[in-house]
């Protein structure tokens, strides 16, 4: 019978799933089972089995792996376990079955944790919320756990749990600092993703990353290492890096993704991979006591770690790689409720925002100090002025946002205009103003809508040549519920080619940007809207 504690049951679809406490955790009990397991104390082993053969644990890889498949294949078989694996070629997913119906049926056939690796990102966050409502509606004995095992571009996050385990390891279990260089596939390689937020179990991180233009680290990650507080230097090629005396101690490569690559950049492959491998004539330059990490597999012809550092102090990948299957032990042990009731949480957990975005202003209060328009606007006897829009952009940005405004708030077809409009003590900023005669009151939705399009806008609802309601509108915490909405990410399971009927969900970031819910990637809330299905 399983433990009910704080790992019992959740999923792992983002490294973040994970706090930082609970990683360190999770990090403690892999050095005791790797220690056992090295010395093979049975009696400490057992601690971890989940020890049930009924106990359903389910891999769904559609993409090709060696070292996640198996590793995890060794880490179900050490619980004795009942361990499954869908043969993808031959299933239902060729007759056009969508995500959600196949991994319910799954669930249904007493299957409790799912390791996925798919191309498409964010599989396992919508698996997550849809097959728990299937388990709910079943009565099944719980609902299932989801773990990423590499979705697309998107994150590795038992990766992410490996390499930190190393790191620790080579750092003398000390979390006080790193300095790691990311070297290789940035733009592609979901590995070196994870770390913008893995990386934070360190309390001081500088990264240097190394790659061409052509494959480098996506702002989306830049934006969250920034925001992380991470020290961030940015260098196109080994050569260049070694140039300064500011050099790493630890290498993490990443071999060239050339199946995700377009043509453009398939053709200058041999150049690009030049740049980020490491060659005999580098050697003089790097630190005493340097480490080299790799997700693995490398190629075997061009490989970026070449073979001859394998018999080298250098070598960190080997180890890393064979610590990849004493992480998932205890993963598993922890997600199946086996360990983890020692695990003293000394932090809340994550609840996701709802505060309050859409303000009422005191009319009576404000209305003898603001007139109804501004310059150049004629006073409208009823109807809608939705004013302060996108204050500060330029003129032309600001009218380009009011045609998008007018046409998401279906304001196209009324009468009225719009006016961009110079600060009274700042001549400089300017601000759009959208006047709507006789147009109706907005709906909660609608409001919530014009909050999102245009946050910052002030809303004023005229009767009578009077401004009768006034709201103020601030920058949603979730933008979610509109069906026209969709994520940028063609490679996200939101995105409307991927057909699987999941709807938008943002979240805003520290930096007022809007995070798919999903696939991770950032947007402008200017962008989300101007994507929208029309
Ligand atoms: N590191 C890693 O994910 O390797 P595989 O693709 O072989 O699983």
């Amino acid at each position: 019978m399983e433990n009910q504690n704080v790992f019992t049951g959740r999923s792992l679809c983002v490294i973040e799933d994970l706090s930082i406490a609970e990683r360190e955790y999770l990090f403690t009990e892999v050095r005791k089972l790797k220690q056992a397991m090295e010395e093979n104390n049975l009696e400490v082993m057992d601690q971890y089995r989940i020890d049930d053969k009924d106990f359903g644990i389910y891999e769904v890889f559609l993409e090709d792996s060696t070292r996640t498949k198996e590793s995890f294949k060794n880490a179900a078989n050490f619980h004795h376990a009942k361990v499954s694996e869908l043969n993808s070629d031959s299933s239902s997913f060729n007759k056009g079955e969508s995500f959600a119906d196949t991994f319910n049926t799954l669930s249904g056939y007493s299957n409790t944790i799912f390791i996925i690796r798919s191309k498409i990102e964010g599989v396992c966050r919508w698996l997550e919320d849809e097959c728990s409502l299937y388990a709910e509606r079943n009565k099944l004995w719980r609902k299932p756990t989801f773990i990423n095992a590499g979705d697309g571009k998107h994150e590795h996050p038992t990766q992410e749990l490996l390499d930190e385990f190393t790191f620790l390891e080579d750092n003398n279990w000390s979390t006080d600092s790193i300095h790691l260089a990311l070297v290789g596939d940035l733009y592609h390689g979901r590995t070196v993703h994870s770390k913008a937020d893995g990386l934070k179990i360190f309390k001081s991180v500088q990264v240097d990353l190394i790659a061409p233009p052509e494959l480098a680290m996506p702002e989306t990650y830049i934006g969250r290492m920034k925001e992380n507080g991470f020290q961030l230097r940015m260098f196109s090629s080994i050569e260049e890096y070694l140039q300064q005396a500011d050099i790493a101690d630890k290498w993490y490569f990443t071999r060239p993704q050339l199946e995700r690559m377009g043509d453009r950049i398939l053709q200058r492959q041999d150049e690009l991979r030049s740049m980020i491998t490491f060659k005999k004539e580098y050697m003089t330059k790097i630190k005493e006591h340097t480490k080299f990490y790799h997700p693995l597999p490398r190629h075997k012809v061009t490989p970026t770690i070449p073979t001859f550092l394998d018999d080298t102090p250098l070598n960190g990948w080997e180890r890393q790689s064979i610590n990849g299957m004493y992480v998932r032990i205890v993963l598993l042990s922890l997600l199946g409720g086996k360990i983890g009731n020692g695990y003293v949480p000394c932090e809340e957990r994550k609840e996701t925002e709802r505060a309050e975005y859409i303000f009422e202003v005191d009319v009576a209060a404000v209305q003898p100090k603001e007139k109804v328009v501004s310059e150049g606007v004629h006073p409208i006897h009823d109807g809608l002025v939705i004013d302060h829009i996108c204050r500060g952009d330029s003129p032309s940005e600001i009218r380009d946002h009011m045609r998008l405004i007018s046409s998401v708030m279906n304001l196209d077809e009324s009468k009225g205009g719009e006016w961009v409009s110079r600060g009274h003590s700042d001549r400089d900023s300017f601000k759009g103003i959208i006047f709507r005669p006789n147009a109706k009151e907005l709906s909660r939705k609608e409001l919530k809508r014009l909050a999102a399009v245009s946050p910052g806008c002030t809303l004023n609802i005229i009767k009578d040549g009077k401004v009768e309601k006034k709201y103020r509108m601030e920058m949603p915490p979730r933008i979610y519920n509109f069906d026209d909405l969709s994520c940028t990410n063609e490679a996200c399971i939101s995105h409307p080619s991927q057909a699987e009927g999941v709807p938008a969900l943002f979240t805003r970031t520290k930096d007022n940007k809007f995070a798919c819910a999903y696939c991770g990637k950032t947007h402008s809330f200017k962008e989300i809207w101007k994507s929208r299905k029309k």
